[in-house]
Formats: structure tokens, C-alpha cells, sequence
């Protein structure tokens, strides 16, 4: 990698790269091109390495020595100053909390009926919200799934839903919005240079991100408060009520994960990390695709022949909607959510590529080149569904896209996740005709960068469909010129 000078290491360099990108993962790919697939950075007092290609990405991640994750100022800030949670612990704190998590998610509904259930619920709240919203003009479409997205989540961890119009949940979701937004991949520049939040707190993000770490605490601890006073004998109907009946169950000096501090740092770590990248991802889709409605057209023209207009689409339909599958898949893969991850470090000192790379160093995944790797992806910078379509026209899994990562750290909410995306947005796209508003400045792909790269506020406008099976329209929509069975048999290919 570039140079390092005292103090700063090569934090210049990159930030120039940074400034000209205006993406982290672009100037990452610029040092890439001149120093190869694994680069080695200093980050002001942080040691980073930069780990590029699908086949160096998957080595890695299935190597326990770079499984850990990073510690230090910004990773213990929204736990107290510990390391708490599941998102940034590692050794046994890590795996008694990830193991719990999964085990209650599973108990309260993921792979369960009730989650087919509630997410059905929903799906049919989100449609109704977008026709009010729609009734009184264009949708503002970047915020538009978060509600929905929380709630698929919310009733399994604290047995409730909120309605749309929760002040509090508002309040909350939009800090969300504004911590992803503040903090980077690397835990942003407090997290390099530390001392920085003494000298500008003001300027380096430090108060800001404390005021939201406030907040967000107080609202989790109101729920949490709310489980302790009607908490019994009787079995658990949450996970939070399962975490503090564990918590009784374990003396107070006990060396143990199940203390309250843990407890709320948890539903911190799964409140951010399971809403904002599910709403991002619909809403980058949808951004998508109304910059390329020929695709809304033939995703519609696929649920009409399939699913019908007189009822709604559900999650048995998935292996009869292939084009609704790939498209999806590949929408995982060209759409940029997190091109570096969720960092992680090494446990011990260890070999890649010929490098030796210390025990400690942060190590940031390129996603974004192993999603673009020629040597797995025909023309990768075009958008392409049909690459997961095989010659019958039939979904084609594809195990190099690795949208949830992969290994141990691999992403504990990906069923649920995969569930969400699939109903919510063939929800949307049966039930909507969508449109740039012309009220509003044409919507673009680049989002802002942070934690993830989120869209910018955009604006649809969004027309019923018909839900009758003989409407002139929807009868055109099914066949839509034969391109919907040319398509499924992969005969033409319909680029973006
Ligand atoms: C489209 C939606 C989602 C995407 C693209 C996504 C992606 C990811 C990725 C790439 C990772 C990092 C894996 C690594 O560090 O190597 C991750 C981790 C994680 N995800 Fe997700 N995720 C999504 C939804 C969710 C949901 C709904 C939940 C909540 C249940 C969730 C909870 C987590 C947690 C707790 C981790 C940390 C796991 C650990 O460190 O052991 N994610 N996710």
C-alpha cells in the first residue's frame, strides 16, 4: 500500500482518494489498481487491510483468523465503553449472544408459519400506507419500507408492531437514518484519530453521534422497561422477555453474557443492523427500477401470468416466479449496499496472498469487486437477471454473490431478510405502476456514504393497478409482446 507517515499513516492519501471518489470503496479500488488485491493502509492509529476479489474475499472469510472484530473508541461507544452485543464482540461473548439471538429468533418466528404470517400482515399495511401517501401525491420512497421493515422484525424481539404514525419509532428510524449517514465503514474519523473528539467534537461527528446513541438507548430502554414490569413465570413471548428471564436465572457476580447492559446493546445491534439494510435495499431497488421501468414492466408481466390479479403474491410462489428471483439476485449484486462489509480483524497473525498480516489489523472486505470479479461474472458492469437463468428459464442459484457474507460472521438475519425482500417488493410491484414524479428532480443511484451507501431522498409516483383479471391493461401486461417468454427462455437479453 501507499507510504505511512507518523501519526497519520497514509489517512491523507486516502482521504484525497476519498474526496475525488466520493465513495470509500472507490478510493479503495484506486489503491487496488496500483498495489493489487490486498492492500495494506494506516489509518491514523488503525491498521487496515483492503481485501479485493471473489476468491481472496471467500478464503478470508472462511478462515476463523479473521473472524474477529475490530475494538477501540467507536466500536465501544454505543456499548457503554465495553465490548457488549453481537455486531462488534468476538470469543465467547460473540458466541453465546449470537447462539441465543438465533435460537429465540427462530422460537418467536423465523422459518415459522407466524413469520409467513405477520410478514403477509405487513406487506398488506405497507400497500395500504403507500396508496394514503399516494392519494395526497409523489412517495417519498427512501424512508417509504422502513416501518414495515421494522416491524417484520420487532414482533419476534419484543412481541409487538408499531403503527406507521409512532412519534417515537419516527424519531428513532430517522437516527437511524442520520448514524448510518455519520459513521463510516471504519467507524469514521473519531474511530482513526481519536483524540480528535477532544480537540473539534463538534466537526469530527463525535457529539452528534453521542446524542443519537442517547436517544436510541432511552427509546430501547423504555421497551425493555416495559417487558420488566410485565415479566412472569410464564414462558417467554419475545426475545427480550427470554433474555431477562435468563438474566434472573444468573447470580449477579457470575461471569456471564446475560446482564441488562447486554441485553440493550443487543436490540441496538439488531435494530441497526436488520432495518436499515432491508429498507435500503428496497429502496434502492425501487430507484432502480424507476430508472428502468422496461423491467417493471416485465416483473409485472410475470406476477399477472403467475400469481393473477384477483389476489395477492406469497412466498409459495417464489419457485414459479424465476424472472422475480433472478432479477432480485442480480438486483443483490449490481446495487450497491455495503461494498465493504462489516469490518472484522485478525485473531492472529496470519498469511494471504503472500502478505503476512498482524494479529489486530482491521480487515475490510471489497464485496463490491468480488460482486464485479470477471473471472465469475460475464460483463459484470452490466445488469443482468438472465445470468441467473438457466436455458429453460428457470432460477439458477449462483454462489458467488455474497450479499449476507459468508463463514461464522456470516449475516444472522438472512432468512428473514430474504423473506422481507421477496414479499414486500412483489407486493409493491403487483399492486403499483411506478413513475419518476415530475414534481421532482430525477432520482440517482448515488447515495450517500457511510456505514452503507443509502439512497438520497427520491420521490415516486405511485398508481393502483387494477385487481381485476380482464382489465384491458393488465391482459397486455401479461403478454407483453412474447418479450416475457422470450426472456424466460433466455433468448434476448434486455440490458439496463
Ligand atoms: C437485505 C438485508 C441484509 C443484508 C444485505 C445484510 C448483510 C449483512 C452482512 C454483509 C453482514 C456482515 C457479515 C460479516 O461480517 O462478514 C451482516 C451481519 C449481520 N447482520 Fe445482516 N443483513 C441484512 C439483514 C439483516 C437483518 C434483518 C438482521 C436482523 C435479524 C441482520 C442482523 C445482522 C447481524 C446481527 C450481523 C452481525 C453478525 C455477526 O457479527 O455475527 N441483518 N449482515
Amino acid at each position: 500500500g501507499p507510504l505511512w507517515i507518523p501519526l497519520f499513516g497514509c489517512f491523507l492519501k486516502f482521504a484525497r482518494l476519498r474526496l475525488k471518489h466520493g465513495y470509500i470503496y472507490l478510493a479503495m479500488q484506486d489503491l487496488e489498481r496500483t498495489y493489487g488485491p490486498v492492500i495494506g493502509l494506516k489509518l491514523g492509529v488503525q491498521k487496515v487491510v483492503v481485501i479485493s476479489t471473489y476468491d481472496l474475499v471467500k478464503k478470508a472469510l472462511l478462515q476463523d483468523e479473521f473472524n474477529n472484530r475490530p475494538d477501540g473508541f467507536f466500536f465501544r461507544v454505543r456499548s457503554f465503553g465495553k465490548r457488549k452485543g453481537v455486531l462488534f464482540t468476538e470469543g465467547t461473548m460473540w458466541a453465546r449472544t449470537r447462539r441465543f439471538t438465533m435460537r429465540h429468533l427462530r422460537t418467536f418466528g423465523i422459518g415459522q408459519s407466524v413469520m409467513k404470517e405477520q410478514l403477509v400482515l405487513e406487506a398488506q399495511n405497507l400497500i395500504d400506507h403507500l396508496q394514503e401517501m399516494s392519494e395526497s401525491g409523489a412517495v417519498t420512497m427512501h424512508t417509504a419500507f422502513d416501518v414495515a421493515v421494522i416491524n417484520s422484525l420487532w414482533f419476534m424481539i419484543a412481541g409487538h408492531k408499531f403503527e406507521y404514525e409512532d412519534q417515537k419509532l419516527q424519531e428513532a428510524l430517522t437516527l437511524v437514518h442520520d448514524a448510518f449517514k455519520l459513521m463510516d465503514t471504519m467507524g469514521g474519523v473519531v474511530s482513526q484519530m481519536p483524540f480528535l473528539r477532544f480537540v473539534i467534537p463538534e466537526l469530527s461527528g463525535y457529539e452528534e453521534l453521542m446524542e443519537i446513541l442517547e436517544n436510541l438507548w432511552r427509546f430501547l430502554d423504555e421497551e425493555i422497561k416495559i417487558h420488566e414490569r410485565k415479566l412472569s413465570n410464564d414462558p417467554p413471548r419475545d426475545l427480550i422477555d427470554a433474555f431477562l428471564l435468563e438474566i434472573c436465572k444468573h447470580d449477579e457476580n457470575e461471569d456471564t453474557v446475560f446482564d441488562r447492559e447486554n441485553l440493550l446493546v443487543l436490540c441496538l445491534d439488531l435494530f441497526l443492523a436488520g432495518s436499515k439494510t432491508t429498507s435500503d435495499t428496497l429502496a434502492n431497488i425501487f430507484l432502480f427500477l424507476s430508472l428502468n421501468p422496461e423491467w417493471l414492466r416485465v416483473l409485472q408481466a410475470e406476477l399477472d401470468s403467475v400469481v393473477g390479479r384477483s389476489r395477492a403474491p406469497t412466498e409459495d410462489d417464489l419457485p414459479s416466479l424465476p424472472i422475480t428471483e433472478a432479477f432480485l439476485a442480480e438486483a443483490q449484486r449490481y446495487l450497491i449496499l455495503a461494498p465493504l462489509g462489516v469490518p472484522h480483524t485478525t485473531a492472529k497473525d496470519v498469511f494471504l496472498n503472500g502478505y503476512r498480516i498482524p494479529k489486530d489489523t482491521v480487515i475490510l472486505f471489497d464485496y463490491h469487486s468480488a460482486h464485479n470479479d470477471k473471472a465469475y461474472w460475464e460483463r459484470p458492469n452490466e445488469f443482468r437477471p438472465q445470468r441467473f437463468l438457466d436455458e429453460q428459464g428457470q432460477f439458477r442459484r449462483n454462489n458467488y454473490g455474497l450479499p449476507f457474507g459468508l463463514g461464522k460472521r456470516r449475516c444472522l438475519g438472512e432468512q428473514l431478510a430474504r423473506s422481507t425482500l421477496f414479499l414486500f417488493f412483489t407486493y409493491v410491484v403487483h399492486y403499483f405502476d411506478i413513475e419518476i414524479s415530475a414534481e421532482h428532480s430525477k432520482p440517482n443511484l448515488n447515495g450517500y456514504d457511510g456505514f452503507t451507501v443509502s439512497p438520497k431522498p427520491y420521490y415516486l409516483k405511485l398508481t393502483r393497478r387494477s385487481s381485476c383479471d380482464d382489465d384491458p391493461h393488465v391482459t397486455r401486461a401479461s403478454t407483453h409482446d412474447g418479450t416475457f417468454g422470450l426472456l424466460r427462455r433466455g433468448l434476448i437479453s434486455l440490458n439496463s
